[in-house]
């Protein structure tokens, strides 16, 4: 009995504090700082507004700009954010951005390097996955600014990514937002021989 407690507190903790953290978070995103964090958790009227009321576009150009509801028409959907899936966008060449400002010929460097993080509890491991990463950004956005180039040198928490630190640099703020768990923690455990015996 008192193993069972001692599995389900620690885990029922972590959970209640991600809700509170997310429900914060979310009731936060009505001011109008673009930088702020999770500001793409809005609900369903606030979503993707033209240009003019995003807050983060201003001068008499912001007009002129296309809106996201007929850029985003045509592209494969996801559950929250901007509600755009942006790498399938990109496998699916939906849109061909420019990986170099200034010069239209410049082809990013691709690196296929999955990096696995187990994680304790019930969570499913982590999956980093260089190549949807490395398809738009640069190796120096994130080494060796926000991440050591070494595997497990870093240190990362759900709480660090939830306060903006880690991957919370973009995810939640650029990229899709932490409450899409199952993108990042999405390789199954393997069963230990402890947990096979419990489940019997
Ligand atoms: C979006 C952020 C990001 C980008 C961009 C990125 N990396 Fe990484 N890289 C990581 C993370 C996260 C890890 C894992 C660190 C950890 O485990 O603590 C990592 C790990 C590494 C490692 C260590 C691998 C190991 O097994 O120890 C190398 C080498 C590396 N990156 C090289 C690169 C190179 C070269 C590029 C550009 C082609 C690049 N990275 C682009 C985030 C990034
Ligand atoms: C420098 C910015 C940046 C950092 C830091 C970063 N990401 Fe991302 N990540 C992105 C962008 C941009 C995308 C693609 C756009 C999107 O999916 O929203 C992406 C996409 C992903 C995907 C989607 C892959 C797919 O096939 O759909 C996963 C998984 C992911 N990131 C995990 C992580 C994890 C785990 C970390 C921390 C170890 C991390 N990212 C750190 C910017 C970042
Ligand atoms: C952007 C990627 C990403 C998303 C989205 C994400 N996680 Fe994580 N999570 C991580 C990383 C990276 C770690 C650290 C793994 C390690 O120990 O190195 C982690 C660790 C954890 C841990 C272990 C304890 C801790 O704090 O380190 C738990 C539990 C967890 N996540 C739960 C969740 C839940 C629940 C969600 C959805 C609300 C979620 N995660 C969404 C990347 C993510």
């Amino acid at each position: 009995m008192s193993i069972v407690k001692n599995l389900i507190t620690p885990a029922a903790t972590v959970i209640a504090v991600f809700i509170l953290l997310l429900f914060l978070v979310n009731k936060e995103s009505h001011s109008a700082d673009p930088n702020q964090f999770n500001r793409l958790m809005a609900p369903p009227s606030k979503r993707n507004p033209p240009p003019t009321e995003d807050g983060i576009h201003d001068g008499p150009g912001a007009s002129m700009l296309q809106t996201p509801k007929s850029a985003f028409g045509t592209l494969p959907k996801s559950k929250s954010g901007n509600y755009i899936d942006w790498v399938k966008a990109l496998d699916e060449k939906k849109i061909q951005p420019r990986y170099d400002r200034n010069d239209p010929e410049v082809q990013p460097i691709v690196m296929d390097l999955n990096i696995v993080h187990e994680v304790k509890g019930s969570m499913p491991n982590v999956v980093y996955p260089h190549k949807q990463h490395t398809e738009w950004l640069d190796c120096s956005n994130c080494h060796p600014a926000i991440f050591v180039p070494q595997k497990g040198a870093n240190n990362i928490t759900m709480a660090s990514i939830l306060l903006g630190e880690k991957c919370g640099v973009c995810h939640g703020k650029v990229a899709f937002p932490v409450s899409e768990c199952r993108r990042c923690h999405s390789q199954k455990k393997k069963q230990s021989a402890g947990a096979k015996a419990a489940a019997k």
